[in-house]
């Protein structure tokens, strides 16, 4: 079903010492229920500010976003948040990192019955065995377990996920990446993650959008994922869509790098008072 989430004219202005940067601009997107979807761009272009507008952390300046309909105003349960590190309280059980959030969702809920949802999703992401340790006592790859394990168990209608894996080692990642798509298979969440790892994006996500380069950075590109779920790496690798795929996706970033530069290049040239190449040309050089 389109449009369970609506992202329509999205646009966030930060006030900086030099006026006023207007970093995202006309950002539009629609999502369907249950819907993969990961946001793809260079370093600093603005996708943690659209994901964090979303999640109601970072005010909207322009435009809004509507989740099941209803519009976002400010942070709620319905949207569950992972970041690259996971805020745990380091004194606290991972039972009871869960629990927190659990509380105040499930605030009918016998104590039993809280207690057994933070487990139960805490075996999911296989830590069964490890509810009673300390958070402090937890690897980071666990510490990102639990987060995981906390976003799921408060049951959110979306899930955004800004670089969950990056902090991790490449055996750790990719271990996540499948239980993660693995528990998505039993609750299939509508969920947003921002990578930078091309691959990580083709295995996860059902469409893959591409941010323009900022200011005023917006959707650049849409690549539709058609590799079928449950996905299976070595599958998915061998598609004969994935490689083609991944160029198209290499050559947008590419591309969009290429735009950067030279602009970066014409606005250091239009701000010195003669062209710096008629400097460089006119210049001796002592060997
Ligand atoms: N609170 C703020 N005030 C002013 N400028 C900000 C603020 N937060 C972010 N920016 C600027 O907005 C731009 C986009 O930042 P953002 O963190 O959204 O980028 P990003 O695409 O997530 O980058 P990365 O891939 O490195 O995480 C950057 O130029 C950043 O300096
Ligand atoms: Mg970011």
């Amino acid at each position: 079903m389109a449009g369970y989430v609506e992202i329509f004219k999205l646009g966030k202005t930060y006030d900086t010492p030099n006026g006023p940067a207007v970093i995202v601009e006309d950002f539009g997107l629609e999502m369907g229920q249950g819907e993969y979807v990961c946001l793809l761009g260079h370093s600093g272009c603005g996708k943690s500010t659209v994901l964090t507008m979303i999640a109601g952390l970072n005010d909207i300046t322009h435009g809004g976003v509507i989740v099941a309909n209803r519009e976002i105003d400010g942070p709620g349960p319905d949207r569950g948040v992972v970041f690259q590190s996971p805020c745990l309280m380091p004194w606290m059980t991972a039972l009871d990192n869960v629990l927190l959030g659990v509380n105040q969702v499930y605030q009918h809920g016998t104590a039993k019955q809280r207690h057994e949802i933070a487990g139960y999703y805490l075996s999911l992401v296989g830590l069964g065995s490890s509810l009673y340790k300390r958070a402090s006592e937890l690897s980071q790859g666990m510490q990102q377990r639990v987060g995981i394990a906390r976003a799921f168990a408060l049951k959110p209608r979306m899930l955004l996920l800004d670089e969950p894996f990056g902090m991790l080692d490449s055996l750790t990642r990719m271990e996540l990446q499948e239980i993660l798509l693995d528990i998505l298979q039993r609750d299939r969440v509508t969920t947003m993650m921002i990578t930078h790892d091309v691959d990580e994006a083709l295995f996860m996500s059902d469409r893959v959008v591409m941010m323009t380069n900022g200011p005023r950075a917006r959707v650049g590109a849409i690549f539709d994922i058609p590799f079928e779920r449950p996905r299976v790496r070595s599958e998915v690798l061998e598609h004969p869509e994935y490689y083609q795929t991944r160029e198209q996706m290499l050559a947008f970033l590419e591309d969009q790098d290429h735009q950067r530069h030279r602009a970066d290049v014409k606005k250091f040239e239009e701000a010195q008072s003669t062209s710096v190449t008629e400097a460089i040309g006119s210049a001796e050089v002592q060997v």
